[in-house]
């Protein structure tokens, strides 16, 4: 009996206000999204192929397996990855309101194998964390001043496969003489600078301001020399959101071996 007034009061604080996300709870309701719901298609879409990728991986029992998803934000993915069978899930993000928010989700949802960790993702103690067989860094590195360094921190925590979604921008090719025309180097990609000066009160920004924003290419070329074996671009479905439809945001699969 307690259990269950507990659960519903859960439900009426998830209730009574808009989310980043729309969680489905255990009354079968929604939580309200942002703006009635407009950002809702790029979280369905990155969730769709998220779990393609998944059940490619991890076609088996997911039971004995362990993920981490960095920047979780209010835990959209974390809950996912609970939901799909992973064994223990560790949210992390810079924000102590976000990781409020995904634990008030968490215990919503009975999903206590979800640990929540407040923490930039620069200040992870990665030896202490030790690896886990999923990593996601999804929506996080072009908001970064760092992206190359957090990408090193996502790769010391992934035992099979790293996730990464990032919004990317045109790329640049050709080459450079470096220091001489007797030194000449091709480029292996490009970052856009992106001004979030005026934005780090928003809940989704970044917290520095300046935003170093890459390529695919420059993207690609970096999980691999970070030691990555095998590195995809994922295709997206057919109703995909159109940012990732069209290229302008891309989800990419790393594997360690
Ligand atoms: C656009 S949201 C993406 C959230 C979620 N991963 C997703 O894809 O839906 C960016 C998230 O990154 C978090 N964040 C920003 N800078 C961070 C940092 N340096 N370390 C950890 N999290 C950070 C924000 O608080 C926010 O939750």
């Amino acid at each position: 009996m307690t259990q269950t007034l507990s659960s519903a009061a859960l439900e009426a604080q998830a209730l009574s206000r808009p989310w980043f996300y729309p969680f489905k709870l255990p009354s079968g309701q929604t939580t309200p999204s942002y703006d009635g719901g407009w950002l809702d298609g790029i979280h369905h879409t990155r969730s769709t192929m998220l779990d393609a990728v998944l059940d490619a991986t991890f076609p088996q029992n997911r039971e004995d397996a362990t993920a981490i998803d960095l920047a979780c934000h209010q835990g959209w993915f974390s809950c996912q990855l609970a939901q799909r069978g992973f064994a223990r899930v560790v949210g992390v993000d810079a924000r102590s309101e976000h990781v409020a928010d995904a634990g008030l989700i968490r215990n919503t949802l009975g999903l206590d194998r979800i640990e929540l960790i407040h923490s930039d993702v620069h200040s992870l103690d990665t030896a202490a964390l030790g690896t886990f067989d999923v990593c996601l860094i999804l929506g996080l590195i072009y908001h970064l001043e760092n992206p190359v360094g957090a990408l090193r921190v996502a790769r010391a925590l992934t035992r099979k496969l790293c996730v990464i979604e990032t919004q990317v921008v045109p790329n640049m090719s050709g080459m450079v003489d470096y220091g001489s025309y007797k030194f000449v180097r091709p480029l292996k990609g490009s970052f856009g600078i992106i001004d979030e000066i005026d934005d780090t009160h928003g809940p989704e920004a970044s917290t520095t301001g300046i935003c170093l924003v890459p390529s695919v290419e420059a993207l690609v070329w970096i999980l691999r020399k970070l030691g990555f074996a095998r590195v995809e671009v994922l295709p997206p479905p057919a109703d995909a959101y159109e940012q990732l439809l069209h290229g302008k945001r891309v989800m990419v699969a790393a594997w360690v071996d």
